[in-house]
Order: C-alpha cells, then sequence, then structure tokens
C-alpha cells in the first residue's frame, strides 16, 4: 500500500511514523508536515531525525503550511518531549501540498493519504488540484469527536480545531474518506509496560520513542487519571493499512463547525471509526518491535 502521511509531529505522530515504517505492506512515499503539535518546520525536523534513526533518509519529507498557530500540547516544547534527534537529511524542497499532489499524479489511483494534523496541506491540495479526489484511493483522517467530549475544549478536538475550515473541505471532498475521532482513539491506549518495551528492544529509533513517550503519560495522566496514552495517530494508520478491524463504523454526514466541533448531520459519506472488533495497543506494539 503506498502512503503519503500528513503529519504535526508529535510524540503520537512518531508512533505512527515507526509504525508505518515497520509494517511491510507499506510504502512510505512521502510525509508532509503541518502545524499543529510544534511548527511545521520543527514537525519535519523531528520527522527527519526519526527516519534518520530508522536508516529511512529516502523517505521525502516536505514542510507545508505555516499559517497555523503553534499549539502548546502534551507533546513537549519540540513537540517530541524534549527529545533531542540527530539531525537528518534537509527537508525536500517542494511544499508538502507539492508533495502530496506530484505523488498522487505520478501513482493514479494508488496512493492513500493518511493526516494525523490538522487539515491545510490536504485542503490547499485539493484547491490546487480539483481532481485530486479522482487520483487518490483514499484519505484517512485522525481526528474529530463525533460522540464523545473534545480534548481542546468540551466539544473540540485538537487537529480539528487547529483548522476547522481545511477540515470541513477535506470532509466534504468527493473521495473515500474514513474518519478516527476520539470515539475510538481514547479506547486504545499503551500503558507504561508498552513503553518500557520499546526500550527494551533497544534499536537507536525504539530507544528514542521510548524516551519521548513519558512526557506523553505525564500529559494524559493528568486527563485520564491512570498513566496511559492513547494512541490516536498510529491508529488512524493501522485502520488504513487493515491491520486492526472497525466494528461500528457508520457511514455519516459530520459537519465542522467553526468552533472546531464535529457534529453528525445524519447519513452521508465519511466513513466514521467508532469501535474497532479487538484492541487495537497490543496489534501496534508488536508490529513497532519488528523495526
Ligand atoms: C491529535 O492531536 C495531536 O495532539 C495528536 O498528535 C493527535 O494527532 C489528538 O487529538
Ligand atoms: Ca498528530
Amino acid at each position: 500500500m503506498l502512503i503519503y502521511l500528513d503529519c504535526d509531529t508529535g510524540i503520537d505522530d512518531a508512533l505512527a511514523i515507526a509504525y508505518l515504517l515497520a509494517h511491510p505492506d507499506v510504502t512510505l512515499a512521502g510525509i508532509g508536515t503541518v502545524n499543529g503539535n510544534t511548527t511545521a518546520p520543527q514537525a519535519a525536523a523531528n520527522t527527519l531525525g526519526l527516519l534518520a534513526l530508522a536508516g529511512r533518509d529516502d523517505i521525502p519529507v516536505a514542510v507545508g503550511s505555516g499559517e497555523h498557530p503553534y499549539a502548546v500540547s502534551v507533546h513537549g516544547g519540540n513537540g517530541i518531549g524534549e527529545v533531542a534527534l540527530p539531525v537528518g537529511k534537509d527537508p525536500d524542497p517542494r511544499t508538502a501540498e507539492a508533495l502530496l499532489l506530484d505523488l498522487a499524479r505520478r501513482h493514479p489511483g494508488e496512493l492513500h493519504v493518511i493526516a494525523t494534523g490538522p487539515c491545510g496541506n490536504l485542503a490547499a491540495a485539493l484547491r490546487a488540484e480539483p481532481r485530486l479526489p479522482e487520483l487518490v484511493a483514499g484519505v484517512t483522517v485522525m481526528g474529530g469527536a463525533v460522540r464523545v467530549p473534545g480534548n481542546r475544549t468540551p466539544h473540540a478536538e485538537a487537529n480539528i480545531i487547529h483548522d476547522p475550515a481545511a477540515a470541513a473541505t477535506v470532509l466534504s471532498a468527493p473521495w473515500p474518506v474514513t474518519l478516527v475521532p476520539l470515539d475510538v482513539t481514547m479506547q486504545h491506549r499503551w500503558t507504561v509496560a508498552d513503553g518500557e518495551a520499546l526500550r527494551a528492544a533497544g534499536t537507536p529509533l525504539h530507544r528514542a520513542l521510548a524516551e519521548m513517550v513519558p512526557v506523553y503519560f505525564s500529559g494524559y495522566e493528568q486527563v485520564l487519571g491512570v498513566r496511559e496514552i492513547p494512541l490516536h495517530d498510529p491508529l488512524a494508520a493501522a485502520i488504513t493499512v487493515g491491520e486492526v478491524t472497525p466494528d461500528e463504523a457508520p457511514l455519516l454526514s459530520i459537519g465542522v463547525e467553526a468552533d472546531g466541533r464535529t457534529v453528525e448531520e445524519g447519513p452521508g459519506d465519511v466513513r466514521t471509526v467508532l469501535s474497532l472488533t479487538a484492541p487495537a495497543g497490543p496489534v501496534m506494539l508488536a508490529r513497532i518491535l519488528t523495526l
């Protein structure tokens, strides 16, 4: 499966990247970054550092939209818990939007797009190329809170509230779109033991991920009251790849309000994953440990 990942790396974005690198059926054709957990340039530096640790400098990483404000979050100042990664290759000279368009045009009908940050780059690509929906195989967006509370406001989830207009554009475009909202991602978590399993794996990439996750655990401990982390972004990757199976996943029309809330408006075209058939945490750990 050919994948373009658009992300705001981010600790759970880093886990999604590791998951995609580990999966034997995935060809990660390119990665674009967007402001969110950190700035788009810092997210690219984080991504390039992770790829250097994995020995995957061949994957182009392009810096995307810088229009939207940097959000201080549970991911630490540089987005990855202040962990210092090696300096990787330079970013690709194209914008993220241009990289996505190039890949879609070069592989018509084959490219699967995953967005684990705000949707600005995807919306910009749609504006630049109205035929984009015909060129890609499908889009998965991690974001939204459909039947559960938000995580930035009582009703809004972070990726959507950072760029509601872009999310509205992406969710209403005529492409097969899957939404992976907090409804499902908050149900699939790692415990401290899972983080320790990463450290024990001992490769430089696993150790870097293990160094990042304590910050994420501490952020979520304040919210959840237990030291567990939800696997938002790797779950979007695993659903796209098909390694975990949606259980309740109705086709809905999802409206996006200016205040970032995602509103269920009846039947529609957005496959909205609300639950899975089995716990995903162990599946994702096992996969990442194969790296
Ligand atoms: C989403 O927001 C970001 O903080 C995470 O990386 C994830 O993509 C969860 O609401
Ligand atoms: Ca993210």
